[in-house]
């Protein structure tokens, strides 16, 4: 049973302190980038974006961004053995060795499973599982209205966390821009992608007990308090 998190609800103080995954569960534009970032900060592990990875391969020209780029920009799912190896190789670093948060994997039932595999044979426990819930609408509308820089990475909202000059970013003053997959046609796939397969997997990690349910249509900041607290001592 996934656990409804209210303000008083919190994970034992074991939790901070043993080394653990926690998965950040989400549809497209849920906000997952957007908390991981803080999460991460708070609690000083490394932030694990699949879509971060395979972006900068893309732009690196490397074989693995050669072989994802069409999938994504299509708005498709890339094949669960690259997306494995390419997990398995990061968690591998020796700066995973105190936890680390997956920001967008596992996205299918078999990397779910591989993902099991992969935390038994690092000695960790069940993963902790955040399911950050948004309805379809407001996803939409989060995700068309998403800038990046193309710098720093930093994520804006034209809407909901605009910059202080629009098309500008606050922290380096590079132009922003729109992610190729935050297109009309790119968006509807994803949404489609994630219903099919990732959603189930919010029922697969429900029956292990350590999913959280959150309302992910607050805002960053008040979500933020929300999800901090899940880590503070009771
Ligand atoms: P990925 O990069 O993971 O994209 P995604 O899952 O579609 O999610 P996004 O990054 O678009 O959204 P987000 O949840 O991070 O939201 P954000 O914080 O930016 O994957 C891209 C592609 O790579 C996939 O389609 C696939 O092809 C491939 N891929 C990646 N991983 C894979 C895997 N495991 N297996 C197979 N293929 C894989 O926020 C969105 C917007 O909303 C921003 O503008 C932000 O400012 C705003 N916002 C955030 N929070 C709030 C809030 N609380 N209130 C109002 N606005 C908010
Ligand atoms: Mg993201
Ligand atoms: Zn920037």
């Amino acid at each position: 049973m996934a656990n409804r998190v209210d303000a008083r609800q919190t994970v034992t103080a074991e939790n901070q302190r043993t080394p653990q995954a926690i998965i950040l569960l989400g549809g497209p534009g849920a906000g997952k980038g957007t908390q991981a970032r803080e999460i991460c900060s708070h609690l000083e592990i490394p932030h694990i974006s699949t879509g971060d990875i395979l972006r900068s391969n893309i732009s690196q020209q490397t074989p693995l961004g050669q072989k994802a780029k069409e999938y994504m920009n299509r708005g498709d799912l890339v094949p669960d053995d690259l997306i494995i190896d390419m997990v398995r190789d990061r968690i591998g670093q020796a700066d995973c060795q105190g936890g680390f948060l997956l920001d967008g994997f596992p996205r299918t039932l078999g990397q779910a499973k591989a993902l099991g595999g992969l935390l038994q044979d690092k000695r960790l426990g069940s993963p902790m599982v955040i399911n950050l819930r948004v309805s379809t609408e407001v996803l939409v509308q989060r995700l068309s209205g998403r800038r990046i820089c193309p710098s720093c990475q930093r994520t804006y909202h034209v809407t909901f966390q605009p910059p202080l000059r629009s098309g500008i970013c606050d922290t380096d003053g590079a132009a922003l821009q729109q992610r190729a997959d935050d297109r009309e046609e790119a968006i509807r796939e994803r949404l489609v992608a994630y219903d099919e397969q990732t959603a189930p997997l919010i029922g697969y990690y429900g029956n292990e007990g350590r999913l959280f349910d959150v309302n992910g249509e607050q805002t960053p900041q008040l979500l933020t308090s929300e999800l901090t607290r899940l880590f503070e001592v009771a």
